[in-house]
């Protein structure tokens, strides 16, 4: 069977960058640039202006993907879109993203629900389909705008200074020979504890999807526990990553980078120390992007390429965890 690599990874940031000082000094969000930095590790995050969408900040990742994988929008056979936060309920943001890409030209285009996790699951779905046969070079997206939707009072403030705006792109396809490419993934949820994480409305199951009451006590808000988000994402993302290295044979010593979702730096510190795996290997962008969920790692692959911390044939661990609960690794022969 044929194995399957990334080819080349695009990014895109909003050009509004909103520094912990500028949240400070919204009165009513109560916050502090040293609660954030001692709590998170972030220092500033990237907000999109009025009107910006989802993707609009997708269409200049997706064409510097493809770009860099010595492609062109003609080559690309499929479309899967990680997001949170779509622009539209419905249809999913791969619709409008296969608009703006390909125009007359017809492809498919699949929206990936899993949150932070939605970069990984979107990844071993091409990484299947690739190497089925199915596809030869899908674009992979992970995208998101939380800054539309965050309530900037003290209720919402933990929440609220975590997450910052972005998009990331991967194009994935047949690798040459079978030693690199993607070599095994896990993916996992856990819906008892969706409730710990979310956005309750507007809500499909509820008699009123959205009310002038549902919007007064602010529940069309992201609400979370923090702490034990916290808590399940170190114990899950060390173990899932015990998972990809014993299904391929390899120990935490054979790993040369790892590309960790975004949450909070002190969580990527603590999975590195379960781990035991020195800090140096985590490539963190947190503190100048925040948490951008499924754009979180396409991002991170970017400025570890960009900063030559990504090398022909490293051993690269994919690892995120998140809402659903949901979780994931890859392990990919770079
Ligand atoms: O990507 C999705 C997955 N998400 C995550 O993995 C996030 C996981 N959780 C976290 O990163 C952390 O739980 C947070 C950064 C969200 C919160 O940090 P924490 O150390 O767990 O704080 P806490 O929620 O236990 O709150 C401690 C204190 C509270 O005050 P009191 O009750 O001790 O007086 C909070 O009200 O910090 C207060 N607090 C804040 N203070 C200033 C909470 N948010 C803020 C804030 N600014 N933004």
């Amino acid at each position: 069977m044929r194995q399957a690599k990334i080819l080349g990874v695009g990014m895109q940031l909003p050009e509004r960058i909103v520094t912990n000082l500028e949240l400070e000094s919204m009165p009513e969000l109560d916050t502090t640039d040293e609660w954030i930095q001692q709590r998170t590790g972030i220092e500033a995050r990237h907000y999109t202006a009025p009107g910006e969408s989802g993707v609009d900040l997708a269409l200049p990742a997706a064409q510097e993907a493809i770009e860099k994988a010595g492609l062109t929008p003609d080559d690309i056979d499929f479309i899967i879109y990680a997001t949170l936060s779509p622009d539209y309920f419905f249809p999913g943001n791969g619709c409008f993203l296969q608009d703006r890409l390909f125009g007359d030209r017809p492809v498919g285009a699949l929206d990936v629900r899993t949150q932070c996790s939605g970069f990984i699951y979107s990844l071993t779905t091409a990484d299947c389909m690739i190497k089925s046969g199915l596809y030869d070079h899908i674009l992979i997206v992970g995208a998101e705008i939380h800054s539309t939707g965050l309530d900037f009072t003290r209720r919402g403030r933990d929440v609220t200074v975590i997450f910052g705006d972005g998009a990331g792109a991967v194009v994935a396809g047949p690798a040459p020979g079978d030693q690199s490419g993607i070599l095994t993934s896990a993916l996992y949820s856990e819906g008892k504890y969706a409730r710990e994480l979310w956005t309750e409305y507007p809500a499909s199951c509820a008699t009123s999807r959205l009310s002038h009451d549902i919007l007064d006590q602010g529940l069309h808000y992201p609400k979370m526990n923090g702490r034990m988000v916290f808590k399940h994402a170190i114990t899950r993302m060390s173990e899932v990553t015990h998972e990809v290295l014993n299904k391929t044979g390899h120990t935490v010593d054979d790993i040369d980078v790892v590309l960790p979702h975004q949450a909070n730096l002190r969580i990527n510190q603590m999975v590195a120390a379960q781990l035991g795996i020195p800090e140096k290997k985590f490539v963190n962008t947190i503190s100048w992007t925040g948490n951008t969920t499924a754009a979180t790692i396409p991002i991170c692959m970017y400025d570890a390429l960009k900063n030559g911390r990504l090398k022909e044939n490293d051993l690269v661990l994919l690892v995120a965890f998140g809402s659903g609960f949901t979780w994931a690794a890859s392990l990919i022969r770079w």
